[in-house]
């Protein structure tokens, strides 16, 4: 089940991947469009999914976007969206699916995170928060999971080739220009890392060296680190 607000890429993607020349296996594909940034969207999409009678075992939270600029001059329905798509509608999405999973003993649960979760980067102040929750979380989970069977796991990338800093209103840095990631080598290394039970997965050697240095600088030296790399 594939599910965002725009329903016409969602059925452009489940056409290329039901499509046999290209995927042998056969895929069966529900497009469901939501919009989670709407208070009863997680509810809708819930309803929705047992309305036709799927109970996903996996689910991958990896909706959520960031908006770049001074937390004092951010608007504040952009400051409450960051919270209700990063937040708010991955973590009623895990709670409800997350019942049905542990009732089955066996499920898994990846939650799209961000780099900035382990480097908060200035600018990007909300988003940083909302990711950092979301490493906490998914670790917290992943322990208390482990007796159900149920794989919790939490995917941290750097920069990455998406639509991401046009919607975020970012022009990119030459670092991060240097330093993105492939939006295919991110999905594979997230769920390898999800399969193999990693908690936390950081992509690509560049960004896991950061992430060592990171936890052996003081955290204001970090945070100063992350302002410029976004410059
Ligand atoms: N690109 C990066 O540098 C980077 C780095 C670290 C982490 N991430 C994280 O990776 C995840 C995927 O982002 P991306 O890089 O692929 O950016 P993207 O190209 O902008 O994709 C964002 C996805 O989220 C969906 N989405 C956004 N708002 C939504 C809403 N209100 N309701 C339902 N779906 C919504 C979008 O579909 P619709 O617009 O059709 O709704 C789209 O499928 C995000 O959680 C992001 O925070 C990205």
């Amino acid at each position: 089940m594939l599910t965002a607000r725009r329903e016409e890429r969602l059925s452009q993607l489940a056409a290329e991947l039901t499509d046999s020349a290209r995927y042998p296996a056969k895929i069966s594909v529900t497009v469901i469009a939501t919009d989670l940034n709407q208070p009863a969207g997680p509810e809708l999409l819930l309803t929705e999914l047992e309305r036709r009678g799927l109970a996903p075992t996996v689910l991958i939270n990896n909706a959520g976007f960031g908006y770049f600029g001074k937390f004092l001059d951010q608007p504040a329905e952009e400051i409450e969206a960051m919270i209700q798509v990063n937040i708010r509608a991955a973590t009623l999405l895990a709670h409800r699916l997350g019942h049905a999973m542990a009732r089955r003993k066996r499920g898994a649960i990846l939650n799209v995170a961000s780099f900035a979760a382990l480097a908060p980067i200035p600018r990007y102040a909300v988003y940083s928060g909302a990711k950092a929750y979301l490493v906490a979380w998914s670790q917290a989970l992943a322990h208390e999971l482990k007796k159900s069977h149920v794989r919790v796991s939490v995917l941290c990338p750097g920069f990455t080739r998406t639509e991401f800093h046009d919607v975020a209103r970012h022009e990119k840095s030459s670092l991060m220009q240097r330093t993105e990631l492939t939006p295919e080598y991110v999905a594979r290394i997230g769920l390898r890392g999800l399969e193999r039970g990693q908690t936390v997965i950081v992509p690509g050697m560049w960004y896991r060296l950061n992430a060592l240095l990171i936890r052996l600088l003081p955290a204001r030296a970090a945070v100063a680190m992350s302002a410029r790399s976004v410059r």
